[in-house]
């Protein structure tokens, strides 16, 4: 009973190790070494090839490596009947509270002005925005989008989240739906993505959702490239409807050379940082998905083929 790792920018070393603490039983092989294909039960990918996957016939877990499936749902082969689960690390969900907050801070207390101020020598106080009349929407109320939302609350912000099925958050103004949207982008100063890639959400920041936004308001996407018409951005940014934006995820990764994000003035750029997997902190829940397979019952954080995510 063999474990496939899977992934070339993950640290098999570090997996090995971690899972060998838990499940000294467990053989793991690195691919493109795979060895008898039908020893192989566990998958714990990040970005397989497609087709891949569809090579070892006794499979009984796809574990993805991120919190994200999109990268496995590219696989037009994936073997039917075996269930996909994603990594809930609350490590990571700490990761991306702290990276939007600090986009959306950046912003709002004015740290670009006052960099360039300092390097000008230049002394001059600008009004502080009104920390409560500042919304914040956070797009998708899952496990990042809740802990984000939670943190902007506590921080006095006026906090709004849209999500695909009602909700109900103690001093969080909710929306849901195709018809919650606008409405809920009308109070959103600062915009967090924070939404799965699916056939539903491609493109969903577009030129009409973005016009829908206050003016200058400021995007952060941290979720998928794939959510933002990056021309739509790109207009809405030089026609100064929108203040900036801080963007952690493109359509395409790395960023390509010259490609007008890199030198754009109102634009921050990360290269895919926002919260990344640590094996210390994830790998127990990876072991316990392992022991639920065994046992007959399902994984943790099984993910909905139909829906996506
Ligand atoms: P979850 O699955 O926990 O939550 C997804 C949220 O999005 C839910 O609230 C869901 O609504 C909502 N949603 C899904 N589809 C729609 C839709 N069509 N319309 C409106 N709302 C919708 O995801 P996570 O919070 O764990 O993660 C979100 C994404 O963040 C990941 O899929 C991944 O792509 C990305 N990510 C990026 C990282 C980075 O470093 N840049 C790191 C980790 C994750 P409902 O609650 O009603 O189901
Ligand atoms: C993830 C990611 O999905 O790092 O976990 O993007």
């Amino acid at each position: 009973m063999a474990l496939l790792f899977v992934s070339n920018s993950d640290d098999p070393a570090a997996w090995r190790r971690e899972l060998g603490a838990l499940l000294p039983d467990l053989e793991v092989r690195v691919w493109p070494e795979a060895g008898a294909a039908e020893d192989v039960r566990y998958a714990l990918v990040w970005k397989p090839e497609p087709g891949l996957l569809a090579g070892f016939p006794n499979l009984e877990l796809i574990q993805s490596l991120g919190m994200g499936v999109d990268h496995i749902f590219l696989d037009g082969a994936l073997p039917a009947g075996v269930p996909v689960a994603r990594l809930v690390d609350p490590n990571m969900v700490g990761q991306m509270s702290e990276y939007v907050l600090l986009a959306a801070l950046r912003g709002h207390r004015l740290s670009d002005r006052y960099d360039a101020q300092q390097r000008e020598h230049r002394w001059r106080q600008h009004p502080i925005p009104d920390t409560e009349r500042t919304g914040v929407g956070v797009m998708g109320l899952g496990a990042l989008g809740l802990d984000a939302a939670a943190k902007f609350r506590a921080l006095g912000f006026r906090t709004r989240g849209w999500s695909r099925s009602a909700k109900r958050i103690e001093g969080v103004e909710t929306f849901h739906g195709p018809d919650g949207l606008k409405p809920f982008l009308a109070g959103s100063d600062i915009l967090v993505c924070l939404l799965p890639f699916t056939p539903e959400t491609e493109n969903v920041i577009n030129a009409e959702t973005l016009a829908a936004l206050p003016q200058g308001a400021h995007v952060v996407n941290s979720a998928r490239g794939g959510l933002v018409v990056e021309e739509d951005l790109l207009a809405a940014l030089e026609s100064g409807h929108l203040g900036g934006a801080t963007l952690d995820v493109f359509r395409r990764e790395p960023l390509p050379k010259g490609h007008p994000f890199w030198d754009h003035p109102k634009v921050h750029v990360t290269p895919h940082v926002a919260a990344l997997t640590n094996p210390r902190t994830a790998a127990a829940e990876v072991a316990e998905n392992i022991r639920r397979v065994r046992a007959g019952e399902p994984p943790l954080n099984l993910v909905d083929r139909q829906r996506g995510y």
